[in-house]
């Protein structure tokens, strides 16, 4: 396993592999867990994989968050040695920033919803770090999770205009036993608060049952939100929205799900369930 930091190196690494062989690419912020191990075990053993591990400052709307985001790389290479990933992309700070163009970038309407709505600037962060990735390994795949639901939106969004031979493959929540959405950030939640995060799912989930038998969506909702503040969980948003445009729904259709942003210990969780 190679580990590069310069792209002059990842450069003559692409020329050197891209004629025989093609590119899977899991580009990842680090403290990787399960969720991202599927990420890399879905890409085929036949091609390069590269996991880009990056925490992208321009992401983050909080200085904060950013800097106390978890950063573990040491086990992070042996995460991916174990999993037999060909090369890490680790570079810092400044071999980016001064390839990100400020252009004018266009997010399309459905990054303004949720987390775009919360977080001004997340998705810009993202869609300008994700389209750099792209365009420097001109991978022939790109592995992202479904917890991340709106982000992968705007992933697919950016294949589908700026790199139509790129397959974006999508890989659903990896859940620990308690159905727990796994994300680096758990790493900050103290274990007694731990109940807390299992009623996210539990909720969702029995939202999603109430209205799959008929119940009304703003009672099912209403309902759900005194839960999460009887149990002292605040709740940023939680929507019913169309999974192809995210528009906000007031009943179920065929293709919808419920989204939800909460804090647990002041760290911000995010899920999602489909319908
Ligand atoms: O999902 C993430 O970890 C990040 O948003 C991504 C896609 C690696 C961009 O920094």
């Amino acid at each position: 396993m190679k580990v590069i930091n310069s792209l002059k190196d990842i450069r003559s690494f692409i020329k050197n592999h891209k004629p025989n062989k093609k590119i899977s690419l899991i580009p990842t912020m680090g403290n990787l867990h399960s969720g991202h191990v599927e990420l890399i075990k879905s890409a085929p053993s036949s091609s390069v994989k590269i996991v880009s591990i990056y925490v992208n400052e321009l992401q983050f709307n909080d200085r904060n968050d950013y800097l106390s985001y978890p950063r573990t790389l040491e086990d992070d290479l042996s995460v991916c040695e174990d999993n037999n990933v060909d090369l890490i992309f680790n570079p810092d700070h400044l071999v980016i920033g001064e390839h990100l163009d400020s252009n004018k970038y266009d997010l399309p309407k459905f990054t303004t919803y949720m987390c775009g709505a919360k977080r001004p600037g997340h998705f810009l962060g993202v869609y300008r770090i994700v389209k750099f990735l792209f365009e420097i390994f001109e991978p022939n795949y790109a592995y992202f999770g479904k917890k991340d639901f709106q982000q992968l939106l705007l992933i697919k969004y950016i294949a589908n205009t700026y790199f139509p031979k790129l397959k974006i493959i999508d890989i659903d929540t990896v859940r620990n036993c308690n159905n727990v959405a796994l994300s680096s950030r758990l790493s900050k939640i103290s274990s007694g608060s731990f109940g807390k995060v299992k009623l996210i799912f539990q909720i969702l989930q029995a939202m999603k049952k109430k209205l799959q038998s008929g119940l009304d969506y703003n009672f099912t909702r209403e309902s759900s939100l005194i839960e999460f503040k009887n149990n002292n969980i605040p709740v940023e948003y939680l929507d019913l929205r169309s999974l192809d445009t995210l528009k906000e729904l007031v009943k179920v259709n065929s293709k919808c799900g419920i989204f939800i942003a909460c804090y647990i210990d002041n760290v911000r969780l995010i899920d999602n369930i489909e319908i």
